[in-house]
């Protein structure tokens, strides 16, 4: 079933599902001032070249890294609030129209992308206080 389904039979109208329901509506909001708009080596939203050997990182992987922050790609994409769902999403959307194919993560792979966020905030912290 899909969400609107879901939202229209819980009695809530579409306007109540939180912003991060929408990987475009947060990536307009809060990516595509750097990934839309030729910021320096941020890859861009429609470039399959740039996109293609990321993409083979793998969604967790990639999902985790990002939201974790690397190199010029600041945590959560500079906005302190948003969800690891929410930039899971956004990023789904940007892959997906850069030649991939990625679905909304379900349990499973959103523990995944946790412990892998967890992971590699871990050896951030050790490599800033080493
Ligand atoms: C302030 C500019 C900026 C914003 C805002 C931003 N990014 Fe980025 N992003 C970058 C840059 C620059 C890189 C390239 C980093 C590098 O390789 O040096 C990058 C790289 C990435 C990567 C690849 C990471 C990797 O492992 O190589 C992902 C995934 C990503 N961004 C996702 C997002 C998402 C999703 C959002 C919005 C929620 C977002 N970015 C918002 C600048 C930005």
């Amino acid at each position: 079933m899909n969400p609107l389904a879901i939202c229209l039979l819980a009695g809530i109208t579409w306007a109540t599902v939180p912003a991060w329901a929408s990987g475009e509506g947060t990536y307009k909001a809060v990516c595509a001032s750097c990934h839309g708009q030729a910021f320096p080596k941020a890859p861009q939203l429609g470039n399959k070249t740039q996109w293609a050997p990321l993409i083979r990182e793998g969604q967790v992987t990639l999902t985790a890294h990002g939201y974790v922050g690397v190199r010029g790609m600041p945590a959560k994409g500079g906005q302190a609030d948003l969800t690891l769902e929410a930039f899971a999403e956004a990023l789904n959307h940007m892959v997906n129209q850069s030649g991939g194919n990625w679905k909304t993560p379900d349990a499973k792979t959103l523990q995944a992308m946790q412990a892998e966020v967890a992971k590699r905030q871990k050896s951030k912290a050790s490599k800033a206080g080493g």
